[in-house]
Order: structure tokens, then C-alpha cells, then sequence
């Protein structure tokens, strides 16, 4: 599929499911391991400063002072804990901890495990939770450093959350099934994360005239087309037809003059967005 011009196009525009079933075996295998790699090693992610600080200045972290409540996607799960009250949670890709603090200062929340494949993030965030604890001793961490779904990370959580991460996992039925088992029933999970619509494709077609992203791979160098795989509703929903989870609310941002849209209809709505939220709850099938 990386070889063809035809097999990028698929690969970029085809929503995640399609194009992910669409490569073999070893070009999956390829985008996995660079995953990992970008992730982990890539420069703005070895210092909570750098991380988001395009977004917010000083960066998109724990100690960051932005409200939760003015930040749509923060917003979004504010809300959600406050309905649910969470005992148990997991967060998978915690990043430097933005939204994690949020988890954490939820009042009924009595244990939190973070799994992270960037070690610099983790032990950030074992320093942040330690000091939290000199305050809320009711609230235990637990840290796990890997790749999600892969990396164990026990049972029984009510409330997992997946921010700005799941785009990175393009492997989303084996995610959904590790969800399934992890999750009690009636838990939940909820994500965030950019949009697979109408601005990205535009910035997709702009991306193949500026970095000509459809030059096909040459040899089995496929570190071009790891590792922003991002989400619809549709295949939100084919995932949950296939798993024991029901979409129960999604919520969509617009961004710059796709804000004009903000007046149309949800169902319509979501093809001008550039991020959007989901909600999934755990149903027994
Ligand atoms: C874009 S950052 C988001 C950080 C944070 N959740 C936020 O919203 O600001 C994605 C994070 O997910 C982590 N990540 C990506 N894929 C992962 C995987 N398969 N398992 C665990 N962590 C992963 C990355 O290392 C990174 O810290």
C-alpha cells in the first residue's frame, strides 16, 4: 500500500478502519514500531514545557493554570466526571498530565493508573502525583510504562480516559477488545481527539503539494506515514457494533472559520470539525 500512489492516497484519506485493513501484515507491523518511537523520542516530548506550548503558554501540563472549564476538551470530561464519579480510573497517553490533574482532583476518586509509553512523561508524572498526595492521600497511583493495548494494566476501572491518544493507536479493534476486558460494566471510556473531516482533508491535500506526501515509500522506510490516524463517528460506531460498548453522546470543535458552522445540527455539524469527543459505555453482549 506504501508503494503505490493509489495505496497513499487510500492510506491518508480512507478513514482509520478502512485504511488500516487495507495494509499487510508486515506494512502494520511498520507503522506499530515507529509509533512507539516517535512517541517516545520525538524533541517535544522530553520536556513538560515544549509539550503543547503552541497551545498554552508554559506548556500543557499538570502545574498548567488554565481552567479546565474554558478548554473545550478539559470541559468535555469535567463534565463527564462529575455525572459518573469515578473510583477507579486509567488513563492511557497522560502526556505531561493536563487533564490528568482534573481526574485526580475528582472527589470520588480513589485510584488512578497512568499507562504511558514516554518515560520522560511518567516519571514527570510520578513526581507531580507525589506531591498531590501530600494533600489527597485518598488517591492512589499506579504508573505503567508501554504501549497500550499490548502493556498489562489489571481490571475493574470505571472510568478510563483516552486524550488526544487514540489517533496515535491505529490498531482500534484490538484497543476496544483490551477496553472491553478492563472495564466494569456500565464503565466508561471517554476520548478526545482531532477529527478525521473536512479540515483535515484539506490540510491532507494542501500536505500533498507542500511535502508531497504521496511519493511512494522507497526500500521499507515508512517513517513518513507514521502516526496521526485520526477519528470519525463512523468508525466510532463500527467499533461499537463490534464490541461491547455503546456510543452514548459525541461532541464536536470547531476550529478557526469552520466556527461558522457552530449553528448546524450536530449529525452535520461534525464534518467542519477539527476535534471531537466521545463518550462509550460498557454494555454486556
Ligand atoms: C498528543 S499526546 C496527549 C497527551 C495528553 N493526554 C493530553 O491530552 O495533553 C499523546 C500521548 O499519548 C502517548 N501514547 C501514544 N500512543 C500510546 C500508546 N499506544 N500507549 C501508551 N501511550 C501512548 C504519547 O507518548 C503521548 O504522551
Amino acid at each position: 500500500m506504501f508503494n503505490t500512489k493509489l495505496g497513499l492516497l487510500k492510506y491518508f484519506f480512507f478513514r482509520n478502519d478502512r485504511a488500516w485493513r487495507s495494509l499487510s501484515q508486515d506494512e502494520r507491523n511498520a507503522i506499530l514500531r515507529l509509533n512507539v518511537a516517535s512517541n517516545a523520542d520525538r524533541e517535544d516530548y522530553q520536556n513538560e514545557k515544549t509539550y503543547g506550548s503552541e497551545r498554552f503558554l508554559g506548556g500543557e501540563n499538570w502545574d498548567c493554570s488554565i481552567p479546565h472549564s474554558t478548554v473545550p476538551k478539559a470541559l468535555f470530561l469535567k463534565e463527564h466526571l462529575k455525572v459518573s464519579g469515578p473510583r477507579r480510573a486509567l488513563e492511557i497517553g497522560p502526556g505531561p498530565g493536563y487533564v490528568s490533574r482534573l481526574i485526580a482532583e475528582q472527589a470520588s476518586l480513589q485510584e488512578l493508573c497512568f499507562v504511558e509509553v514516554n518515560p520522560f512523561f511518567l516519571s514527570y508524572l510520578k513526581k507531580k502525583s507525589d506531591e498531590f498526595r501530600v494533600q489527597h492521600p485518598q488517591v492512589t497511583f499506579h504508573f505503567r510504562q508501554g504501549l497500550f493495548p499490548q502493556v498489562d494494566v489489571g481490571t475493574g476501572y470505571d472510568l478510563v480516559a483516552l486524550y488526544s491518544c487514540l489517533h496515535h493507536i491505529p490498531n482500534r479493534d484490538d484497543v476496544l477488545r483490551k477496553l472491553a476486558e478492563l472495564t466494569v460494566p456500565n464503565g466508561t471510556v471517554v476520548l478526545w481527539d482531532p477529527a478525521h473531516y473536512l479540515p483535515r482533508i484539506i490540510d491532507l491535500v494542501k500536505k500533498i503539494f507542500s511535502r508531497k506526501i504521496l511519493r511512494p515509500a522507497e526500500s521499507e522506510d515508512y517513517s513518513r506515514f507514521a502516526t496521526h490516524h485520526f477519528l470519525t463517528v463512523g468508525e466510532i460506531r463500527s467499533l461499537c457494533d463490534r464490541h461491547p460498548f455503546r456510543l452514548e453522546a459525541y461532541q464536536c470543535e470547531l476550529g478557526g472559520k469552520y466556527r461558522v458552522f457552530q449553528f448546524l445540527p450536530l449529525w452535520l455539524r461534525k464534518y467542519f470539525c477539527s476535534e471531537i469527543g466521545f463518550v462509550l459505555r460498557r454494555v454486556s453482549r
